[in-house]
């Protein structure tokens, strides 16, 4: 069973997808399925903390007890994380964030004529970076999906957005990929690192909400 070592604790976790509109009928997205950031969830739960789940549009089904928000875009996402951040202690961004939207939500359907479309996109706000830079910033703990030098990027992002933990995965490797009910991470924060081996997600999520309320005591002490 699971120890009940998050209890007083607040835990906002993002989740799944986010949906960018293009116009009144049309979206770019991306597979991201939400397993992970629900599992988070239930581990969480599972360990005595409250839990905010902020999620994209997922089929899967948020564990009772949690408080869900549903948002569609990574503005509307922003929104309901800042929203509910003032007494988060714990903030995990396990959401694919779209990097990009399209720079005006065309008003009416887009017609086809021309052979060509083309549409430009504007940078999304990077929701993790900015919870990172709060003067009461949460434990903060990134997601990186990494194909390659898994452990220099994910090193490289736990600076550069400022972290107290990353988790990233090798998305090259088939077994473990978006849609998957298995996953493997290996966790980095500043004074050390985990090798998460390969399991259902569920386990992973124990495991790495352990690692983090070991680490938050850390910080606390
Ligand atoms: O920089 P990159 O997108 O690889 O970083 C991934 C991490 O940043 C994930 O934790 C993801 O949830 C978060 N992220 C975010 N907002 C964005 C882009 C990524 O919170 N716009």
């Amino acid at each position: 069973p699971a120890s009940l070592s998050l209890t007083n604790e607040h835990v906002v976790i993002t989740a799944g997808p986010t949906r960018e509109a293009i116009d009144p009928v049309r979206y770019i997205s991306n597979h991201s399925s939400g397993k992970m950031g629900y599992a988070l969830a239930e581990a969480a739960l599972a360990m005595g903390a409250r839990v905010t789940l902020v999620s994209g549009p997922v089929t899967v089904c948020a564990p009772s007890g949690v408080t869900l928000i549903n948002v569609q875009s990574a503005e509307q996402m922003r929104d309901a994380v800042m929203s509910n951040i003032d007494d988060a202690t714990v903030f995990i961004g396990c959401a694919a964030v779209a990097d990009y939207r399209p720079e005006q939500v065309v008003e009416q359907k887009i017609k086809k004529h021309d052979e060509k479309l083309t549409l430009t996109f504007t940078k999304n706000p990077d929701i993790l970076a900015d919870v990172a830079k709060l003067e009461r910033a949460p434990f903060t703990v990134g997601f990186a999906a990494e194909t390659q030098d898994v452990s220099f990027y994910a090193k490289d992002k736990l600076t550069r957005k400022n972290l107290d933990m990353i988790a990233a995965n090798d998305v090259s490797d088939d077994r473990i990929g978006f849609n998957s009910d298995q996953n493997a991470l290996s966790v980095f924060w500043a004074k050390g690192e985990k090798t998460l081996e390969i399991a259902d997600k569920y386990q992973l999520a124990l495991q790495l909400m352990q690692l983090i309320s070991e680490q938050l005591t850390q910080k606390h002490a």
